[in-house]
């Protein structure tokens, strides 16, 4: 898990012992940024879930304008990814990230007064290009700013902030539910949003940056602060400086190396792959496949509130073995469990579930299926997405992988009731079964073993147009 290493120009630990303590708050303090950035992410993705089915009470609109207020979040995201890059790097990381969060801050707002959906659709915007902005430079900055000894760890708890953001947005409607109260579902986001927004605030401007743009005073004294030793200092100016004789160039490399076009392509498929798992169905639909199961609001509420527990859970299984075992038959074997899982549910559900047994054995397959996500697809694919980027061109692959996360992920919001009300809720999985069935041969056919080998051995393997599946070991 070290595709932090990869953004480098972050802070060593380098050489004294005097610094130890600063270093160590400095740690503490970005861990911090990355687990409210995670936080922000998670639970702009799961509160809407539980809102829908007020929404299209209190408003009586139709199954395509709740599918638009669901996915125009996640078209925003894209267009805000895309963006963030030309925004980080002429405002800087920290006016970037304070944009984000106000953004956040204001877009919840925005929902939880709509007098109409109309503008409940322009709060979504604000809020997917909140969180398209901050998922994009939170973890830019964090690959700055972090001490390498953290960096690993920091992957894991962005990852882990991620679902216990969905966990407690989950939690949060299933309280509101029972008033029906969707504005106060909307808007208590708002109360993270403002902490996020003061954590940024606080924040000091990334010295990377400050550097590149010849604010050498500034990063010097950035460093000071959050190292207290003027050799530290020094040290890390000079490494810096190595860095940034590696400049990012990733638009001519896409044009002119056509080893870059597929490390760039795999990192698309990837995330493609990861979205059509048919994850973020059960993300944003939950209750309304409770509903389809045949269980009542209160139920499909707490169900929804288990899935998202399970989600976290889960994510454990993957930071306790994807170092141990590799990535690969984490995914392979993810993708098996997925595969089964909505098989089963939706066979199931084409026998028609007659029975409180028959009910929850479909219960416990649907959340079998987010186990396999979780402990796989959900954290590696991010982890390998920025693992498979030669450092000339990571800003740009990730970019583009970003960025198709989010496309992807309006996609398939987008396009899931369509399917419910057009073909039924047993097709649909079974499509998406299918699906997943398909990605085994995917990741056998595709993805390389990145666990334990540097990033420049797999730059090296890449660039000397070797099969992708081989760039690992
Ligand atoms: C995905 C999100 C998804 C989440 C669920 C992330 O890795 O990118 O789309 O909602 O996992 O935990």
């Amino acid at each position: 898990m070290d595709s932090y290493a990869a953004t480098s120009g972050n802070i060593s630990t380098a050489p004294q012992d005097t610094t130890t303590v600063r270093i160590k708050t400095t740690a503490i303090f970005t861990c911090i940024l990355a687990a409210l950035a995670g936080l922000m992410f998670g639970l702009d993705m799961g509160v809407i879930s539980g809102a829908l089915h007020f929404i299209k009470r209190d408003f009586a609109v139709d199954d395509t304008t709740l599918g638009v207020i669901v996915s125009i979040m996640t078209a925003g995201a894209a267009i805000g990814a895309l963006g963030a890059g030309f925004l980080s790097n002429s405002l800087g990381r920290r006016l970037t990230l304070i944009l984000g969060a106000s953004l956040f801050v204001a877009g919840s707002l925005v929902c939880s007064f709509a007098p109409g959906v109309g503008v409940i659709i322009i709060g979504r915007i604000m809020l997917g290009l909140a969180i398209g902005i901050s998922s994009f430079t939170a973890p830019l900055y964090l690959a700055e700013i972090a001490p390498e000894s953290i960096r690993g760890a920091m992957i894991s708890t962005y990852q882990l902030m991620i679902t216990i953001g969905i966990f407690l947005a989950f939690v949060s409607d299933t309280a509101f539910s029972y008033s029906g109260r969707w504005h106060w579902m909307l808007g208590v986001i708002a109360i993270p949003g403002v902490l996020f927004l003061l954590g940024v605030t606080a924040l000091p401007e990334s010295p990377r940056w400050l550097m590149m743009k010849s604010r050498h005073k500034e990063a010097e004294s950035v460093l000071h602060k959050l190292t207290g030793n003027h050799e530290t200092v020094t040290h890390i100016i000079g490494e810096i400086h190595d860095q940034l004789k590696t400049p990012q160039r990733g638009w001519h490399m896409f044009m002119e190396n056509p080893n870059f076009r597929r490390s760039v392509g795999l990192g698309i498929l990837l995330q493609i792959v990861q979205q059509f798992t048919g994850m973020n169905v059960v993300m944003y639909y939950a209750p309304r496949i409770f509903q389809n199961m045949g269980y009542a609001t209160t139920a499909q509420m707490w169900f929804t509130a288990i899935v998202g527990l399970v989600n976290v859970l889960a994510t454990f299984i993957a930071i306790a073995l994807v170092d141990r075992l590799g990535r690969k038959p984490i995914l392979v074997v993810g993708f098996v469990v997925m595969a089964i899982g909505l098989g089963v549910v939706s066979t199931m559900m084409h026998m028609g579930l007659h029975t409180p047994g028959q009910q929850r054995f479909t219960v416990v397959m649907l959340l079998i299926f987010i186990v396999g996500f979780a402990m796989s697809a959900g954290p590696l694919v991010w982890a390998l997405c920025s693992e498979i980027q030669p450092l000339k061109g990571r800003d740009f692959g990730i970019g583009c992988s970003t960025f198709t996360n989010w496309a992807a992920n309006s996609v398939v919001g987008f396009t899931f009731l369509p399917l419910l009300n057009g073909i039924g809720a047993s097709k649909t999985f079974l499509i998406y079964a299918a699906l997943n069935a398909l990605f085994i041969l995917f990741t056998l056919a595709l993805v390389p073993e990145t666990k334990g080998i540097s990033l420049e051995h797999i730059e090296h393997n890449l660039m000397e147009g070797r099969p992708l599946r081989r760039i690992g070991r």
